[in-house]
């Protein structure tokens, strides 16, 4: 059983998650404008994945026997200045999130809730990834910086990117 005060601080985070989902469906809108297709499945994909993670919580509160209420999603930006300005976003979001995980993790110790502090290392360890994920997409673009071929070999690869589910069963 969840504490109020914990069932309050995952709520806002499985909302959170959601509003992670809108901005990055708004990145791959944009970078579909621009006809860089390969930026904008990436976007895509990690859009479903904080879909997943959104999941995840409302999966785990209800486990908990606590109810899940969603909240208005605030509406995200929609114009960036070029690609790089973009995944500067991305990164600077990621480290908002893992902010508010490691502050769901400080709660749950605090409260010697012992599940919660387990079901949050998932994400203390997925939040590692996607700082670094955004963060590798940051040096690639600064790489090819001034040369277009460079930045649709880039695009190219990041249209690799394939959407697996996360965190199913875990
Ligand atoms: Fe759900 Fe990108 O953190």
């Amino acid at each position: 059983m969840l504490s109020k005060k914990m069932a309050k601080a995952l709520n806002a985070q499985f909302n959170f998650e959601i509003y992670s989902g809108y901005i990055y469906a708004a990145m791959s809108s944009w970078f579909k404008s621009k006809n860089l297709n390969g930026f904008a499945n990436w976007m895509n994909v990690q859009m479903r994945e904080e879909f997943d993670h959104a999941s995840m919580f409302y999966a785990y509160m209800h486990d908990c026997g606590s109810d899940v209420f969603y909240d208005a999603v605030p509406k995200p930006k929609s114009t960036w200045r070029d690609s790089g300005d973009v995944f500067k976003d991305a990164l600077s979001h990621e480290r908002k999130v893992t902010s508010n995980i490691n502050n769901l993790v400080d709660l749950a110790i605090e409260e010697h809730d012992h599940a919660t502090n387990a079901r949050m290392q998932w994400f203390v360890s997925e939040q590692v990834e996607e700082e670094a994920n955004a963060l590798g997409v940051i040096q690639q673009i600064d790489l090819s910086k001034g040369s277009p071929d460079a930045l649709m070999l880039l695009d190219r690869e990041l249209g690799q990117r394939m959407y697996t589910p996360v965190g199913q069963g875990e």
